[in-house]
């Protein structure tokens, strides 16, 4: 079986004296992924009627990042911002100074359709104005990568009003189940709650061994997406090189199309395997 979205050859940034965050070896999974779905989503979708093609980032960070033990790598805004079938308009949010500032110079060098919408600040509290840019019949998709436990189940609410498919960086392993315990544990106002969106993970997690709370994380999550009309979802585990969970990818859509096209990228694995699909 052969790649079937062939990726244009991505040569690698060079450096420049911006802020560069250094980052975990992971970071190249997480890419792996995106960079696939969204060089196959533009190419689909380019002249299936849609009013524009929207690419969102919440958490964008600087543009290039540093990878441990690999060297500079293009950063999830810059990724979208080089695709080859380009997106009507990129809106972008970071809460940092300098790597916002750093964002904004370095995306100056990939002219894009239409200017992109960059914002500096929570991605939480900002989220409406992105909304606001973009119209109904408009497609998009949102890269929502925060660190840690920073995306408001509100926000993914607020994100509803527009077509959006959302690929969501997951805790569930990282900070979710180190904090369960003594931070999140029967705090009402506990950010768990907020990027949740429920407490009913407490009364679910207590009743299960502590080797299933990441899984009845994610499925209290799933359960709360789908309330939100997501029908479609699909799932990659981004794990330490010798193996261990620490974020969960989850792919949501509302559609079939977009789903369809997420598992015929993700059969391909960032080492380089393949998985085949059978349905
Ligand atoms: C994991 S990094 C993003 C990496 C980037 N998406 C990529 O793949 O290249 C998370 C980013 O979110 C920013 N951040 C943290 N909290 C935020 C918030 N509430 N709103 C917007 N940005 C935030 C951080 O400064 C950081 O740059």
């Amino acid at each position: 079986m052969g790649d079937m979205y062939k990726l244009h050859k991505p040569e690698q940034p060079q450096p420049d004296r911006l802020i560069t965050p250094k980052v975990h070896p992971w970071s190249r999974d997480k890419h792996h992924f995106l960079h696939r779905y969204l060089d196959a989503f533009t190419t689909a979708m380019k002249d299936k009627g849609w009013s524009g093609l929207h690419y969102i980032d919440l958490f964008a960070g600087a543009g290039i990042e540093d990878v441990d033990g690999y060297g500079l790598d293009w950063g999830s805004p810059l990724i979208a911002a080089r695709q080859t079938h380009q997106f009507t308009r990129l809106h972008l949010c970071e809460i940092g100074k300098k790597k916002y500032e750093a964002l904004v110079e370095r995306l100056e060098r990939y002219p894009q359709p239409n200017s992109p919408q960059t914002l500096r600040g929570d991605a939480n509290k900002r989220v409406d104005e992105v909304v606001e840019e973009i119209e109904q019949s408009a497609l998009s998709v949102a890269f929502l990568d925060p660190y840690g436990l920073h995306l408001d189940f509100e926000t993914l609410r607020r994100l509803c009003a527009i077509r959006a498919d959302l690929i969501i960086f997951f805790p569930d392993h990282l900070d979710a189940l180190r904090n369960w315990e003594n931070v999140y544990r029967g705090q009402p106002d506990s950010n768990l709650n907020k990027v949740v969106g429920t407490p009913t993970w407490n009364q679910r997690m207590i009743a299960k061994p502590r080797d299933q709370w990441a899984h009845v994380l994610t499925q209290v999550y799933v359960e709360q997406i789908k309330s939100l009309g997501y029908t479609h979802f699909d799932y990659e585990r981004i794990t330490l090189k010798r193996g261990q969970p620490l974020y969960r990818l989850i792919f949501c859509s509302k559609h079939e199309a977009g789903a369809t096209i997420w598992r015929r990228v993700a059969t391909k694995k960032p080492g380089g395997q393949w998985t085949f699909d059978f349905d």
